[in-house]
């Protein structure tokens, strides 16, 4: 959004949540609805209208929303704001599985429409099991809903896993294009909407200073961590299908590559932007057979223990095979062939019940081809490193060496640094509030576009193919550490290092 814009409310919509009573609503949808309606960027003219099987009232969903506001945010939502927003909500329970829960629905919908003129807009979030993406998007075609007319629009909003590899992804991209025109579909990547991953193209287009350094003729590599330190909490059984790979790479630590990696779009719009991230995404070298073994590390946590507190093994969580061979970790080294990027390795690791909870990019400098420090501590010294903090202690942080005070020459390493805590005060918000805006005001930057959901898979194709016949390359690591060994080798035999954290 630009701040100078003179409306930035949204015009009037009824937004139809499908899993409305799951924990995505609660946890994501249903907040950021609220900071919308807080910071008064909602049009007056809107509705809320939940569904899921589970049998409620209006009032009863109204009531579950106060007291999950209550939880998560406690006193946030103040009487004069419950008062206003919560008459703009609405229920209907039904199975998706059954023709006659969407003639309901359509009947439901077109009474909110005249009872808070909401235009005829509407948006339909699917936060559903995946297996429900496409039945869905089918009953709301066959039902007319998903129709657009010459004043109004109709979007669908459909959450990660899209698809579960490549075929299936582009399975599905096939299936819900016979109802829906691309403009109409909504592919959520919650990283897109983190304030500081938009922040990126910012960074690296919006000042001079660095565009001339980026490329292979200065950058000697490129990391992405995004480290949790939370287990699998309860989502065992998704999480023994998807693993760390297909839950993080293909998607979320994908799309920071691209934003780090792409080509200047010619301009911001969605389609510019989309361009330039798929052509860094196809560049990316697939890997397959032997290429596997040297360049991709996989792991799965046992028990351990994080300050004082023991904490159990991944085949010890509720819903995982005792034997299970899902990596709750991986670790990649992968190659953009192109032009800039040639030689520059981007090392790329994620995974569960790791040592501390970081989400960073680090673009590290080549060393200087010489330096008349003779007899000085420089050659010891570290490169300099550019670091993109997306999360937690939000920032960027610039390292270079520079010369310790005092009458003998001594180097050392310093930081330059930016908290956007210090500077902008306010915490930055989750991704959903700025991604349901941008939906509902027909802004799909943010989005991923069909060729971009299929252009992800294709590099770890290969991967995951190799893994379905192979079970015997997965790497124990103990809960609180950093993962396993070999993803210290995978740096360590360029003769590289992770970013240490301390
Ligand atoms: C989700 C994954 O998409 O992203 C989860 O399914 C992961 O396994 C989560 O924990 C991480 O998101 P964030 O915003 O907490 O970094």
């Amino acid at each position: 959004m630009n701040s100078d814009d003179p409306n930035p409310q949204t015009g009037p919509f009824l937004g139809v949540i499908f899993g409305a009573s799951g924990d995505l609503a609660k946890r994501k949808l249903m907040p950021a609805i609220f900071n919308l309606f807080r910071d008064g960027l909602l049009a007056e003219s809107f509705a809320i209208l939940g569904m899921s099987r589970k049998k409620m009232t209006d009032d009863a969903f109204r009531e579950k929303i106060i007291s999950d506001m209550e939880e998560l945010a406690p006193g946030e939502l103040t009487a004069e704001m419950k008062e206003k927003l919560l008459p703009h909500f609405f229920y209907i329970s039904g199975d998706v599985t059954k023709a006659e829960t969407f003639s309901r629905l359509k009947s439901r919908m077109e009474s909110i429409d005249k009872e808070c003129q909401t235009g005829g807009n509407a948006f339909f979030y699917l936060a559903t099991a995946p297996t429900l993406f496409s039945p869905v998007v089918h009953a709301l075609g066959d039902e007319g809903l998903i129709n657009e007319r010459e004043d109004s629009w109709r979007r669908v909003v459909i959450e990660k896993p899209f698809g579960h590899d490549l075929k299936s992804a582009q399975q599905l991209n096939h299936d819900i294009q016979i109802k829906l025109n691309e403009k109409q579909i909504y592919r959520i990547d919650h990283y897109l909407g983190k304030e500081t991953v938009q922040n990126i193209d910012v960074l690296r287009f919006a000042n001079g200073m660095f565009q001339p350094f980026w490329s292979n003729l200065f950058i000697d590599h490129v990391q992405i961590t995004v480290a949790e330190t939370l287990g699998v909490e309860g989502r065992g059984g998704y999480y023994e299908h998807a693993g760390a790979l297909r839950d993080m790479i293909p998607n979320h630590i994908l799309q920071l590559l691209s934003l780090i990696a792409m080509e200047m779009p010619i301009s911001f719009g969605a389609d510019d932007m989309r361009d330039e991230q798929v052509k860094v995404l196809r560049a990316i070298r697939p890997l397959h057979g032997e290429d596997i073994n040297h360049n991709v590390v996989r792991g799965q946590y046992v028990h351990g223990t994080v300050d004082g507190k023991d904490l159990s093994a991944y085949r010890a969580e509720d819903n995982v095979d005792p034997s299970s061979m899902t990596e709750t970790y991986v670790a990649l080294r992968l190659a953009v062939e192109n032009q800039r990027w040639a030689g520059v390795p981007f090392y790329l690791r994620t995974g569960k019940r790791l040592a501390r909870r970081v989400t960073e990019i680090v673009v590290e400098f080549k060393k200087p081809p010489f330096t008349p420090f003779r007899e000085t501590t420089v050659q010891s010294l570290e490169p300099n490193q550019l670091i993109i903090r997306i999360q937690p202690d939000e920032g960027i942080s610039l390292r270079f060496v520079t010369k310790v005070p005092g009458t003998l020459l001594k180097l050392d390493e310093v930081d330059m640094d930016f908290r956007y805590a210090d500077y902008f005060g306010r915490a930055p918000a989750t991704g959903y509030d700025r991604l349901l805006y941008d939906c509902i005001r027909g802004e799909a930057t943010l989005f991923r576009r069909a060729d971009m959901v299929e252009a992800g898979w294709l590099p770890i194709a290969g991967i995951q193919e190799a893994w379905e016949h192979s079970g015997d390359s997965l790497t124990e690591y103990a809960s609180g550490t950093w993962g396993p060994a070999e993803a210290d080798a995978l740096l360590s035999r360029d003769g590289r290092q992770w970013r240490v954290y301390v």
